[in-house]
């Protein structure tokens, strides 16, 4: 059996950059296994290529690691789902979780299944019911709840070119069937109590925000470091935020898959049907892979294979 590290965290042992390589050349090879779809249900992501991945890490010192099409951006759809959690529960605090439940689904991103039994109470803020309600949270507590979220993720990112892709947002506006039924059940039961149309038009922007992996590592280094943004200096959420937010993203991140993320990489971790994964190493790093193609529960194939390499190369997977 393979020894554990005297200090797991102590990741001057590691030659990142090597492990990155080793990394990247595996994903490569694995391209022409022609595994996975393209998400295709929103258009403009359909034509999104197949032959993509890059990946990065923020250690806490603010150095970056980065391989492959680090520097490409893609939009980072249900990424998006952790900073509107963030916002909405610097905002009104535990009171959320009488609007939305803090539980694992076992059943897929976009399900009607559970609300009604479940009295419009989605059962946590990632699957997209909890996120709808997330943002009507967000919608009801911030003056200006677009330019606010702009704001957020320039500051979490450090680039102030991080914006909204307008065509992306329009094209998901007139696709977004289940999101607007979704929208709408929740709304039967007094659980939005802005416009509905007002709340998804949010929602499908906070969706189609355009980033880099780079963005998104240096994006989750708060949740690895206690709150505290490496690239603004400001403390975002408390030390207790943080962990409850991590603890989400290990339940619930992956949607379905949940348990099997646990099982391979062991890493709070959150995705998004563009193939971006972010995780959170705690007290070491924020990181991020970018695949496009997907498996059947919507998470990135490649990206998860990348993540599962990654804990087992490094030894840094949370169990
Ligand atoms: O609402 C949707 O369906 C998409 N904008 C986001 C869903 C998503 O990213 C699910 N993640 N894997």
């Amino acid at each position: 059996m393979r020894k554990p590290p005297n200090n797991p965290y102590d990741i001057s042992r590691l030659d990142l950059d090597d492990i990155l390589g080793t990394i990247n050349e595996e994903v490569r090879q694995r391209f022409g296994e022609n595994r996975g779809e393209v998400a295709d249900y929103i258009p403009a992501l359909a034509d999104v290529p197949r032959d993509r991945f890059g990946m990065a890490l923020a250690l806490l010192d603010g150095t970056v690691h980065e391989v492959g099409n680090a520097r490409e951006r893609f939009s980072i759809q249900s990424v998006s789902k952790v900073y509107t959690l963030t916002l909405a529960l610097e905002a009104i605090g535990d009171a959320l979780w009488k609007r939305v439940d803090r539980e694992p689904s076992g059943d897929p991103f976009n399900s009607l299944i559970q609300l009604e039994h479940e009295k419009g109470i989605p059962r946590n803020p990632f699957m997209n019911a909890g996120a709808i309600v997330t943002a009507d949270v967000v919608l009801s507590n911030y003056g200006d709840a677009e330019a606010t979220l702009l704001e957020f993720m320039r500051a979490r990112s450090g680039n102030p070119e991080v914006g909204a892709d307008v065509e992306l947002a329009k094209s998901e506006r007139e696709s977004g069937h289940r999101n607007v039924a979704l929208a709408n059940f929740i709304r039967s039961y007094g659980n939005l109590h802005n416009d509905v149309q007002d709340v998804l038009d949010f929602y499908f922007l906070q969706c189609s925000l355009r980033m880099d992996c780079v963005d998104l590592a240096r994006s989750m280094q708060y949740l690895a470091d206690g709150g505290r943004c490496g690239p603004s200096g400001q403390q975002v959420t408390s030390a207790e935020g943080a962990t409850r937010i991590n603890a989400m993203m290990m339940t619930a991140g992956t949607y379905d898959a949940a348990g099997d993320f646990a099982f391979h990489v062991g890493l709070p971790a959150k995705s998004g049907v563009s193939g971006a994964i972010v995780a959170v190493v705690p007290h070491v790093m924020g990181l991020c892979v970018w695949s496009p193609a997907l498996d059947r529960k919507g998470n990135s194939l490649l990206g998860g294979y990348a993540l599962h390499r990654f804990t087992r190369m490094t030894g840094l997977s949370v169990f």
